[in-house]
Order: structure tokens, then sequence, then C-alpha cells
């Protein structure tokens, strides 16, 4: 980490932890937090699954519970969302979990490319103001770091509530010619956009997203096979 991004994220804290969170924060992550980005896992998985941002981790914890051979990084600076992962994280999963408590650019920096069979960027944060607008992670910058990390036939599965944001997010990725969109909305228009999709796992953030009565975009691309 030798230079510094812009942050794409909010804050690292917020309230004080409880009791129960701070233990599984100050106790559990020594054992799941990424020591080495080069080799994150010392033993190899068929698939490993990447989250960015992933809150309170709600999304994570559901993937895992539901595929018991993959192993899975969560990249989240947010120390609240970290410790809640962490309480609720099984120690029957502690082996095949790794946290990167920082930004994911950094990560992808480091990691060995291909390594992802999965990407899920669920609701990132929108900063709606323009002025905030060079804050939003999904960007060309990001996808040049992103990308060479997926391997070829990799899912990359992003929601999002805003529909600028979706807009921007579109433009991005079209402009790459091997990630074809698989499933979801191709336009950035809320009207055309559709109920929550079956084996999304909801994340907090939607939940009140829907609650304050919006509609988000589920998206799946795929990364094809390079044929030039
Ligand atoms: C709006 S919240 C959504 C959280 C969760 N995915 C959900 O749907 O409930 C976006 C999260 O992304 C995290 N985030 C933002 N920029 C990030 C980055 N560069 N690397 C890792 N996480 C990031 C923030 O800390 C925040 O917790």
């Amino acid at each position: 980490m030798d230079y510094k991004l812009t942050p794409s994220f909010g804050r690292r804290k917020a309230r004080k932890l409880r009791d129960q969170s701070q233990r599984a924060y100050t106790d559990l992550l020594p054992l799941v937090k990424i020591d080495h980005p080069k080799k994150p896992f010392e033993t190899d998985f068929p698939e490993v699954w990447l989250e960015i941002g992933f809150g309170g981790g709600e999304h994570m914890l559901t993937q895992l519970a539901q595929n018991h051979s993959i192993a899975m990084i969560g990249c989240e600076p947010f120390m609240n969302g970290v410790a809640k992962f962490l309480t609720h994280l099984s120690p029957e999963d502690y082996h095949r979990v790794k946290i990167w408590h920082e930004d994911v650019r950094y990560l992808l920096d480091e990691i060995p490319s291909p390594y992802f069979q999965r990407a899920f960027i669920l609701f990132p944060d929108p900063w709606p103001k323009q002025r905030h607008h060079r804050r939003r992670l999904i960007t060309k910058e990001f996808m040049e770091k992103l990308w060479p990390t997926l391997s070829e036939g990799a899912l990359l599965h992003i929601a999002s509530d805003d529909a600028s944001y979706v807009e921007h997010i579109q433009d991005v990725l079209y402009s790459y010619p091997n990630l074809i969109l698989c499933e979801g909305p191709p336009s950035a228009d809320p009207l055309t956009w559709s109920p929550h999709p079956k084996g999304w796992p909801e994340t907090r953030y939607e939940q009140k997203a829907l609650a304050s009565g919006k509609k988000c975009a589920y998206m799946i691309f795929q990364k094809k096979e390079n044929l030039s």
C-alpha cells in the first residue's frame, strides 16, 4: 500500500462495540484476516468467491451455509460490520473464510491472477451527490484491478438501488467485450427493474432500500473466454 486512494467507503467505525462483538473482533479477526495477500489460503479450494463491502456479512454467511466446498474472501473496512459477521461465523468455517479489513483495491493489486470464480458487489455505497461521484467504487480504474483476478467463466454479481450509479456501472462494464450481462436489466431505468430474484440472499442495505419503497437492479455478468 504505497499509494493512497480516494476512499469509497464512509466510516471505519460507528458506535462502540458491545462486549460480544468486541470479543469476536479481538479474538477471531486474527484467525481469519489475510496476512499474505499473495497466498490468502494455506490449502486449495475448488472455488474461491469474493465479496466486496459485505457490511454485516448476511450475504456471505448465507453463501457459506449453502455452498460447502467453496472458500470466501470478504472485504470490509467497517469495523462494526466485520465484528457482526464474526459473531455469526461458525467455527467449522474458519478454515474457508478470509477477511481483508481494508480497501479491496489494495488486495486486488496483490492477489494472484486469476483467483476468483465469483465476485459480489452488493449495494456499493451509491454516493448520490454529483460532487461525491468520484468516491464511487466501480470505475474504469477499479475494473482494471478486478478484471485479471476473475477466472474465465467467473460470475460478477452486482446490485444497486441508485439509477445514476447503475447507469455508470453499465457504462463501465459494457466497455468490456468479454463481459456479458447474463441476468438483470440492460438499462438503468428503474421501470425495467424486476423484483428481488430467487437465489439472491438479501442484505441489510437492500432490506432498507426495499422498505423505503425503492427498486433495485440485480445484475449478473460473466467473464467469457478470450477468443482473440
Ligand atoms: C452501502 S454498504 C452495503 C453493505 C452490504 N453489501 C449490504 O448490502 O448490506 C457498502 C459497504 O461497502 C464497503 N466498502 C466501500 N468501499 C469499499 C472498498 N473499497 N473496499 C471494501 N469495502 C468497501 C463499505 O464499508 C460498506 O460497508
